[in-house]
């Protein structure tokens, strides 16, 4: 019987210093910790947590402490990248234990985690680092490959954020078609959720853990029929790859029985 890890991803929270202070209208702490809790309601025992970058809005060391106080009660690893809304000094030092722009592995799985932010910028660029570390880790048939960025690789259809997305995304795509290894990308930024695909490999954006982008305006428009949401993953060891989304006031459902 093969192994199947369950993983949770998070994004755009959008946090502020202040835990009771409101974004665009949204309790934004307040919303996160809805989705968190059923986050924890459906995987009571992720094998990893990935963040997906725009975690504290006003790049605050208080919003990524108050971040970092509901991680500590998780007892798996926790990958993270920056998104255009984030400090990646103050991740660092303030998501302690938390794999900033790093790795994880689990089992034969490998996620790798890749920094698109551009200081003062919306729009995201891999940087040729990061460029080095996916090669060599695509390179590797031996691994499953899952890649965790803020900007998707692709346009999700969207006008105005597209115009926002990654600028290198050519790069990127010559990037994946020569290696064999990645099972899938998941990506944030677009506060919505969208599947598409890069040659065989998929690609999915999750929902904002507080306000939601409609899929398909031109200019600029929230989704307020949607709720904010989150992104179940089970990465099985043969590299297949079940995913879904939940939203808050979706019906109770345990995702992983193993807890
Ligand atoms: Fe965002």
């Amino acid at each position: 019987m093969t192994d199947i890890r369950y993983i949770a991803h998070l994004t755009d929270p959008h946090l502020l210093a202040d835990p009771a202070a409101r974004l665009h209208g949204w309790a934004v702490a307040d919303a996160f910790e809805q989705v968190w809790a059923d986050m924890r309601a459906c995987l009571p025992a992720p094998d990893a947590l990935v963040l997906g970058g725009d975690l504290v809005d006003d790049l605050s060391p208080a919003g990524y402490r108050w971040l970092a106080d509901r991680l500590a009660v998780l007892d798996c690893p926790v990958l993270a990248v920056a998104g255009n809304h984030d400090d990646p000094q103050a991740m660092r030092q303030h998501l302690r234990g938390a794999q900033v722009h790093g790795a994880l592995d689990l089992g034969p799985w490998h996620l790798i985690g890749l920094n698109t932010q551009v200081p003062g910028a919306e729009h995201g660029q891999l940087r040729a680092h990061d460029r080095r570390r996916l090669d060599t880790v695509l390179a590797d048939p031996m691994r499953q490959c899952l890649v965790v960025m803020h900007h998707p690789p692709i346009a999700v259809g969207t006008a105005w954020i597209d115009a926002i997305g990654l600028v290198d995304q050519t790069i990127f795509a010559d990037q994946m078609a020569g290696g064999a290894s990645c099972r899938g990308v998941l990506a944030g930024h677009v506060h919505q959720a969208f599947t598409g695909a890069l040659g065989d490999c998929p690609i999915w954006t999750t929902p904002s853990t507080m306000r939601q982008f409609l899929p398909g305006a031109t200019t600029f428009a929230e989704d307020e029929a949607a709720a904010p949401g989150w992104r179940w993953l089970a990465l099985h060891d043969d590299g297949r790859i079940e995913t879904g989304i939940r939203r808050l006031g979706d019906r109770p459902r345990r995702i992983a029985l193993k807890a």
